[in-house]
């Protein structure tokens, strides 16, 4: 049995009050969320803030993204290591918004989970196709694509302490959800993949989904065999819907 994790993605969202106030709430419920591993990722700034908030507590927190050079002449960056100074155990790779806006390859999501678990944290790597790709008939060549390239660079000793979560573009903030078919055919795809490498690795991992995950579709998709919690955006922002989601996983 894996045991389910559900991560809170807030992206460029929170301002320190409602950080505050949403990590104090689902602090105050911990103790009702048992046999699951829940992480907060907000942004950097709001990093040490949130640790403090989760001292004493199960959860953990994570960056949504890291640098690979550990420290020097990368202005406006973070390293791993600053992320494990400052208490993070997780951090997020490869997420779509990355690799689309701020034009992430492959090879550099594949370098940035090479480098996340060589400072002791566990990456969280994203994939997932566009809309096109799926209308295309290429989701799994695409997906395919994206784990082989983590394997390649990082091998498969990053897994099982690192976590994959699938996320097709086209759900992400769209209120489109992948149906809960469509999401376990891709998530099979990916553990059977790693299944080429390692056995006991494709049968430890946790793969996430997330799109436009919210506490009405949540306990469908996490019914699915190969689907061990879920990635979400903007439904970690609002305390009771993230607190919902995350008791949909332990059941
Ligand atoms: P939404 O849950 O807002 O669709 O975002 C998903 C996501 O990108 C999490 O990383």
């Amino acid at each position: 049995m894996r045991r389910p994790l559900v991560a809170g993605n807030w992206k460029m969202n929170g301002t320190t009050s409602h950080a505050w106030r949403l990590v104090n709430e689902m602090t105050d419920a911990a103790s009702s969320l048992e046999a699951l591993d829940v992480v907060i990722c907000p942004p950097f700034i709001l990093i040490p803030q949130v640790v403090k908030q989760c001292e004493g507590t199960e959860f953990a927190a994570g960056g949504q993204n890291l640098e690979v050079h550990a420290e020097g002449a990368y202005t406006g960056e973070i390293s791993g290591s600053m992320l494990v100074d400052h208490g993070c155990s997780f951090v997020i790779v490869g997420h779509s918004e990355r690799r689309n806006l701020y034009g992430e390859s492959d090879a550099l999501v594949a370098e940035k989970t090479a480098t996340a678990h060589a400072c002791g944290l566990r990456p969280i790597v994203c994939v997932g196709e566009t809309l096109e790709e799926r209308e295309n008939g290429r989701t799994a060549s695409v997906v395919e694509r994206q784990v082989r390239a983590v394997i390649e660079r990082a091998g498969m000793g990053v897994f099982p302490a690192g976590i994959v979560a699938y996320e097709p573009v086209w759900a992400i903030g769209t209120g489109q959800t992948a149906t809960p078919r469509q999401a376990q055919e891709v998530h099979a795809l990916i553990r059977g993949l790693l299944r080429q490498e390692n056995s006991d690795v494709a049968a430890q991992i946790r793969i996430l989904y997330g799109g436009s995950v919210k506490p009405d579709n949540a306990p469908e998709l996490f019914a699915e065999e190969d689907i061990d919690g879920g990635l979400i955006g903007g439904a970690s922002l609002e305390a009771a819907d993230f607190l919902a989601i995350c008791r949909t996983a332990t059941h």
